[in-house]
Parts: C-alpha cells; structure tokens; sequence
C-alpha cells in the first residue's frame, strides 16, 4: 500500500501556496492510504526562533490543518520533535550526503543569499532532515509544491544510496506528488516568484485573512495597462492572476476573462473584484473553523499526542530494521 507523507514548517499562518501546493492533495488521500502529515519544527531551528513562540507556533499551525480537512482519525498527525527517532536516521544519511551536492541546492544558495551571516550547518543539511522525514515512514508519495521539487530529487538519490550501499531495497525512492500532474506553484500578488511569506506579507494571501484584508491585498496586485494586440501573451504579473483565479472560480467564468483579455477588452479591476469574491467564498469557512478550533486547547493536544504515539510506533520501527542492515546488532 502507498504511503503518503507531508509536512510543514510552523513559520505563521497558513498561506494560498501552503494549501494548494501539498495540502489539499494530501486531503484527498487521507482517505485511501497510510498517510503521515507533521510540523516540521525541527527544520525551524535553522532560523534560532525564539523558544517561547516556538510552541505556540507550532500550535497555531495545527489548527490551521485541521481546519483546512486533515482528520486525525484517518492521517496520523504529528509534530516533528516528538519523535526524536528522525534526528538518528537523519545521522545516518548524513554519512552519505556530500557537502558538494548540498551546496548546490537551490533553496540553499538563496538562503545564503538571504541571510550571510547565518550559514549553519543546520541549513546546509536540511535536505537530509527532510530525506529522514520521508524515509522514516518508508513513504513513497509526497504531495509537496514545485518549490520542493529538488528536495525530493535528493531524497531519492538518498535511499538509492543507501540501498546500494547495503545491498538492500529497504528504502522506496518516493516522488513528489500531484496525482500525476505538474507540481504547483501558486505565484505571488506582486507579480514575482512563488507566494511566500518571506517574499511580503501584502502579496500573500493568508487563510485567515479577513474579507476586507482579502480584498485590499487583491485590488492592489499588480497589473499593467492592459493589452493592446488581440492574443498577445500575458505578461507574468498578468499571468499570476488567472493562475491564482484557477485556483477557486469557476472554469466558465474564468473563460470569460480569457476571451476579454485576447480580445483587448478586459477591465483588471472588474477581474480582480471576481477573483476577491471567490477567495473569500473558499477563504471564509476555513477562517471560522480555525478560530473555533483555536478555542479548543484540549482537542489539539489530544490530537498530537495520539498522532505522536502513532509516528513513534512506525519510526522505531524502521529504526531498529535501519540499523541491523548497518550492521548495529544488539547484544
Ligand atoms: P514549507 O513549510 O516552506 O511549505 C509547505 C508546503 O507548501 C508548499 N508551498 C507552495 N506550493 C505551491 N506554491 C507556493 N507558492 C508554495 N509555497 C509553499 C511547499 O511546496 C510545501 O509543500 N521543506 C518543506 C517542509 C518539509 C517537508 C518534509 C515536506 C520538511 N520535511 C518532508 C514534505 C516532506 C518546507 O519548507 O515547506
């Protein structure tokens, strides 16, 4: 049976990317599969948060995932930290994960690029935490957004390894996953790269963004003057916005804007004000459970402490199997 894995860091609230790029793929196979979905708290100390938010973060993301579908019932759920279990493989794939090949990861060299004074080692072996995030359950499927689509590649290359090395098919190679599709990449209000929270907060859409702040940061995207030639391609800011509008208005209506922007009659104002009203209709019932669920300290800490128990259970599992194949026998 497949086993499906995700997970998050807990850098605040969730945004559009978070939801469209892992989140609601993973929804929909917690139905039919064995599916693991954690906080990746662990990853966050690369950034040396503060110890007093770091709980409240990670509890502050919980209830937004539950709020967004996850059920605990079908996908264990769980925070990255109470299975310490990771940090032991995460030991042993760093034995065959080489600083060359780190150092030319994408996400690395912008990381470098963002923040010189703060190249930790921590940073450097983030794609070997995330391989030991996967692996640790033996997944096979990983519904992440495009962004991750590297860290995947060497998650891939770590299982091979290891199963090379030790003569074994003990690790699956896992894919990055869209039910056969192409990753997403959900594009920020600003008219630049990917929607990310680092990128600015105006030209990220949160889900727990209040109407009015909804609609503010929606009629400010960026657009241009329109286009002049019948057909011409869309410039990336305008592209932006009918791929953020694929994401929650109807396909019809979305039709009709196509045809307005080809044939050079389109109003940006009258298309942002639809896209506005269809994130707040998909926007709305998610930011009320949220906060109802914010209420509820006694289910949420129910719910990772079962979820905890469950990831434990898997993870010493492959623990104790990893470690014969190395060739740590007990006594
Ligand atoms: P993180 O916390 O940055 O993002 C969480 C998830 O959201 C997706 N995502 C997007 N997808 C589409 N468009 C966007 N604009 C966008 N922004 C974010 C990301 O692709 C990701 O799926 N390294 C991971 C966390 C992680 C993980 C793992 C994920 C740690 N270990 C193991 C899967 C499996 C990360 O930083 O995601």
């Amino acid at each position: 049976m497949d086993v499906i894995l995700s997970g998050m860091r807990p850098t605040g609230n969730l945004h559009l990317g978070n939801y469209f790029g892992a989140l609601k793929n993973f929804i929909s196979l917690q139905e039919l599969y064995d599916c693991y979905f954690f906080i990746a708290d662990y990853h966050l100390l690369t950034t040396h948060p503060n110890p007093q938010d770091l709980h409240q973060n990670v509890k502050t993301i919980l209830c937004q995932y539950l709020a967004c579908g996850l059920d605990p019932e079908k996908a264990t759920l769980y925070v990255q930290s109470s299975v310490p279990e990771v940090a032991e493989l995460y030991m042993f794939l760093n034995m065959n994960a080489y600083v060359g090949e780190l150092q030319r990861v994408a996400a690395f060299k912008e990381k470098v690029r963002q923040n010189p004074n703060n190249v930790n080692a921590g940073l450097l072996t983030y794609p070997t935490l995330m391989a030991a995030d996967i692996l640790l359950h033996r997944a096979n499927k990983v519904p992440v957004g495009k962004d991750q689509q590297q860290h995947l590649e060497m998650t891939r290359d770590y299982a091979e390894r290891f199963n090379k090395m030790y003569k074994t098919d003990y690790f699956p190679l896992p894919q990055a996953f869209n039910f056969g599709d192409d990753l997403v990449k959900i594009p920020s209000l600003d008219g630049n790269g990917k929607m990310s929270k680092s990128y600015g907060e105006q030209a990220t859409i949160y889900l727990t963004d209040e109407p009015n702040v909804l609609k503010k940061k929606i009629m400010r995207a960026k657009t241009d003057s329109g286009p002049t030639e019948k057909n011409s391609e869309k410039p990336q800011e305008i592209a932006n916005l009918f791929t953020l509008m694929r994401s929650v208005t109807k396909a019809e209506i979305i039709q009709q804007f196509e045809d307005a922007y080809n044939d050079c009659s389109i109003r940006y104002g009258d298309m942002k004000k639809q896209l506005a009203e269809d994130m707040e209709t998909f926007v709305a019932p998610i930011r009320e459970r949220i906060k109802e669920l914010a209420a509820n300290e006694d289910y949420l800490n129910k719910v990772v402490r079962l979820g905890g128990e469950k990831a434990r259970e898997s993870a010493s599992k492959t623990l104790k199997e990893v470690r014969e194949i190395i060739g740590f026998h007990s006594f």
